[in-house]
């Protein structure tokens, strides 16, 4: 059976208007304060809570000489990766120490409910800013660097490190920051966003992550008061969740068409659930330390 328009039932046209325009609100979950930029989830349904402005990872604590914590990515079953460094706001813009980002590993395994063993690998004297993390191998991470066009390999054992990517104008198209804020490498490609130099690409890379060919770009996007893409997650139906640094989720479907999926205030970061229970739920935080979820939305 075919409706023309003249035909559908008043009933079944506000139910499609209602379907077609509500973009739901995300559920404000845990605000302790703080300002966060990257999240995790452990396999347990405990959510890791790297803060930019205190030494805390859930019960990693201590006094360390560095402000904070930025990215975090699980290197192998319940084996983080985690950066540091000085990120100061005094209630404003933040001040990146240059030079202060380093790496941790953060192992959980074996642990029960103790807290998991920290140890510092590296500290990368060029850095500007490191920021979206990801899993290379099982024994190597991607360090996106946010404050300048860079992106770095560096192995956990030893602590060596080279850079992978550096200049390419895919980093900044529209003479912002060349920074890269999410990483996520899926073989064969790495995918990044720029937050302020506004973009969306995957970049073909050799199995020994070296960038083959130039980077794609993956959605249009151009305009700094709407479209500034911030760390994302990647779904398994090829879709990948964008937090907007104005406001708000897109989804963006494998072919690059984006839509709006989600309100929620200035988010910088999102994930997806572990568990059975959660396994389809998005995790958001922002600079404001909030933590929301979005129950059951994904498919
Ligand atoms: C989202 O929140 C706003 C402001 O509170 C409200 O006006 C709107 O109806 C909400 N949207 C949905 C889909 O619940
Ligand atoms: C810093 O982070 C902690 C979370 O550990 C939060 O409770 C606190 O309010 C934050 N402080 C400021 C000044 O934002
Ligand atoms: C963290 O600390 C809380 C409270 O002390 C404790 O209940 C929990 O088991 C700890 N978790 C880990 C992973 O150590
Ligand atoms: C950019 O986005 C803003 C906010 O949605 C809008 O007001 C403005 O017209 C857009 N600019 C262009 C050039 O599309
Ligand atoms: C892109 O993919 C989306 C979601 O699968 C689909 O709705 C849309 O029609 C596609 N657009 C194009 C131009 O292929």
């Amino acid at each position: 059976m075919r409706f023309s328009s003249l035909q559908v039932p008043p009933m079944m046209l506000v139910f499609l208007i209602a379907t077609v325009s509500a973009i739901p609100n995300a559920t404000l979950m845990y605000d302790n304060g703080g300002w966060i930029e990257c999240i995790r989830l452990r396999w347990t349904g405990d959510i890791l809570l790297p803060y930019t402005n205190a030494t805390l990872l859930l019960n990693f604590t201590g006094t360390h000489p560095f402000t904070g914590f930025t990215g975090i990515a699980e290197i192998q079953p319940d084996f983080f990766a985690l950066f540091s460094g000085n990120f100061l706001t005094n209630g404003g813009l933040p001040v990146l120490g240059v030079g202060s980002w380093g790496v941790w590993t953060i192992d959980f395994r074996g642990r029960g409910a103790l807290p998991p063993v920290a140890t510092f690998i590296q500290q990368v004297p060029a850095s500007v800013f490191f920021l979206g993390a990801s899993r290379f191998d099982d024994h190597t991470v991607l360090i996106a660097d946010g404050g300048q066009g860079l992106l770095y390999r560096m192995n956990l054992q030893t602590g060596a490190y080279t850079i992978v990517v550096q200049g390419d104008p895919s980093m900044d198209r529209h003479g912002g920051l060349a920074g890269i804020h999410g990483v996520h490498f899926q073989a064969p490609y790495v995918y990044y966003s720029n937050t302020f130099g506004i973009g969306f690409w995957k970049w073909l890379v050799s199995p020994s992550g070296v960038p083959i060919d130039l980077p794609v770009e993956i959605s249009t996007m151009a305009n700094a008061s709407k479209d500034r893409p911030e760390e994302f997650v990647m779904w398994i139906d090829g879709s990948t969740y964008m937090p907007i640094q104005a406001g708000g989720i897109q989804k963006i479907a494998a072919n690059g068409t984006a839509s709006a999926f989600l309100n929620v205030q200035e988010p910088t970061t999102c994930t997806v659930g572990r568990t059975l229970a959660d396994w389809d739920v998005l995790y958001i935080a922002n600079k404001y330390g909030k933590v929301y979820r979005e129950p059951h939305l994904l498919l």
